[in-house]
């Protein structure tokens, strides 16, 4: 094959030659210096690099495998997959963010394109007697246990952890100024609080174990800072403090951020070096037991004038979980929120297998956490918050249903800022500006648009909840139950989720 190609390559190219020797007209010499230097790449990828094999056999031809390889996601996205098929959010899902975002037509015709018969498909009972869902309660749940003195008055749906620096600024302007609009919560992500998430939108700032914006560097260690985190935490925008331990995308492994995104501003704000990759630590410096992390959260409470203090977790070893609830029980002190989060949750960059094998899904993590809570007697104290592909209404009914109180959305939102789930925030070229650091890909998201799309979707999103709760014959939300959702198995029986779940 590769003696074919060079053949027909510097044929072609003797061809031009002879055709510019005897016409030498400008279009002439232009074929002529192209098949030159397509001969001259033939001839490099035959013999002289070394690294491809596929390139030495087949010369210039392989290089188009590079092409297509590149813009594999893009080619799949618009010409292969179908609405249901494509991963890890499908057409179907990112259409209805798009259409709730920009107000645009949200029906669909003819018919739904479910299979309504297979194994896994999930629907709730509907009532003769449908409620008005212009008076349906339950909207907003009030965060904070009795050892609590600020508590907050949450929204169902908020913008779960995404930091600047895995976000562009941009993108974070227009998520803080959209939950200010829509009267919700925006979740810092644990890169800390920039002057990007100050647009007068609420926050709950989370703690990692790099402690961005709580910390320090001490020895080379990232430690807290009582100082350094009070002054961040008593702002009156921080509503609600929010401890990470980890995250569904990549548990047990501490955030990245990529070297390339790590620029001069960013490193300013974390107090790291510029343009190197930042991993924070797998676990926190200070504390290393129940014991000390209820007196973590108890000091990080008072540090921040009695502000609802949570952790967030991806479910791992459950005897380990029920011991910390055990121990927040028998000590009488506990956060006011545990945020659940999904093996399936996503992340801006994460190790392979850390992203597809480590972690509980969502629905099993949830339902544990529901559960032990309840044992404990602690459910009325700690509310929980579930983050975990939650996108359209049925979704949020659903994890509402199964004992969440609030969801936190990430992906969802992104898209809502016109994110095309190209799959790139690792690589610094998401091609619409939302999570990269690139200026002039940055430049091309525009706040004072993008910020009106994150609170449409925020208020669809929540209206549709209302139509739902309707028309299942309730008037709150708050009245969701496991037993009110069920879902075909494979033996073709319909069981309610409580029958799954909790028995
Ligand atoms: C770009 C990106 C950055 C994220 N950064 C953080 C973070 O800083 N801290 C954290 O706890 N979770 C982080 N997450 C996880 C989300 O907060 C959320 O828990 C997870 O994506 C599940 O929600 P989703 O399915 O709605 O995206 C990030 C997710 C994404 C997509």
């Amino acid at each position: 094959m590769r003696d074919t190609i060079l053949a027909v390559v510097i044929g072609l190219n003797i061809l031009c030659g002879v055709l510019t020797f005897f016409i030498p007209e400008m279009g002439n010499f232009i074929l002529l210096t192209i098949s030159t230097i397509f001969t001259l790449l033939a001839l490099f990828d035959a013999f002289v690099q070394k690294k491809h094999s596929l390139m030495r056999a087949f010369p210039i031809v392989a290089r188009l495998r590079w092409v297509f390889e590149e813009e594999r996601e893009k080619i799949q996205q618009y010409f292969i997959e179908d609405d249901l098929n494509g991963t890890p959010i499908n057409r179907e899902k990112r259409s209805i963010v798009y259409q709730r975002s920009k107000k645009e037509i949200e029906t669909i015709p003819f018919g739904t394109q479910h299979d309504v018969y297979a194994k896994g498909y999930e629907f709730v009972k509907h009532s003769l007697f449908p409620t008005d869902h212009h008076h349906i309660e339950g909207e907003r749940i009030l965060i904070g246990s009795d050892k609590c003195s600020q508590k907050y008055n949450a929204s169902i749906i908020n913008i779960s952890a995404m930091s600047f620096g895995s976000l562009s600024k941009n993108a974070i302007m227009a998520l803080n100024q959209g939950a200010k609009l829509g009267d919700f919560a925006h979740n810092t992500g644990e890169g800390g609080i920039s002057p990007y998430h100050l647009q007068g939108g609420d926050l709950i700032f989370q703690v990692g174990t790099g402690y961005f914006g709580a910390g320090e560097t001490k020895n080379g260690k990232r430690v807290f800072n009582d100082e350094i985190f009070r002054n961040n935490a008593i702002r009156p925008e921080v509503k609600m403090i929010e401890i990470k331990f980890s995250q569904g995308a990549k548990p047990g492994h501490g955030g990245i951020l990529p070297a390339k995104k790590n620029t001069e501003e960013i490193a300013k704000i974390r107090a790291v070096k510029p343009y190197t990759r930042v991993d924070s630590p797998p676990s926190h410096s200070s504390f290393s037991n129940f014991t000390e992390m209820i007196e973590f959260i108890q000091k990080v409470r008072e540090l921040s004038n009695g502000k609802p203090v949570g952790v967030k977790l991806c479910v791992g070893n459950t005897d380990e979980i029920e011991a910390m609830i055990k121990e927040f029980s028998d000590s009488n002190n506990y956060p006011d929120f545990i945020a659940v989060d999904g093996g399936e949750g996503g992340t801006g960059s994460a190790p392979l297998e850390f992203t597809n094998y480590i972690g509980t899904p969502l629905i099993e993590g949830l339902v544990f956490i529901n559960k032990t809570l309840k044992k404990y007697g602690l459910k009325d104290q700690i509310k929980i918050m579930a983050s975990g592909k939650a996108v359209d209404a049925f979704d949020v009914v659903k994890y509402l249903a199964l004992g969440a109180d609030v969801i936190g959305m990430a992906r969802s939102f992104m898209l809502s800022l016109g994110c095309i789930q190209a799959r790139e925030c690792n690589l610094d070229t998401c091609p619409v500006g939302v999570a990269t650091q690139d200026d002039d890909l940055v430049e091309a998201l525009v706040v004072k648009y993008k910020n009106e799309r994150v609170q449409n979707y925020h208020q669809k999103t929540v209206s549709a909840v209302k139509e739902m709760v309707a028309a299942m014959g309730k008037d709150s939300i708050s009245k969701l139950e496991a037993q009110n959702v069920f879902r075909r198995d494979k033996s073709d029986k319909i069981s309610p989720l409580d029958e799954i779940y909790y028995n």
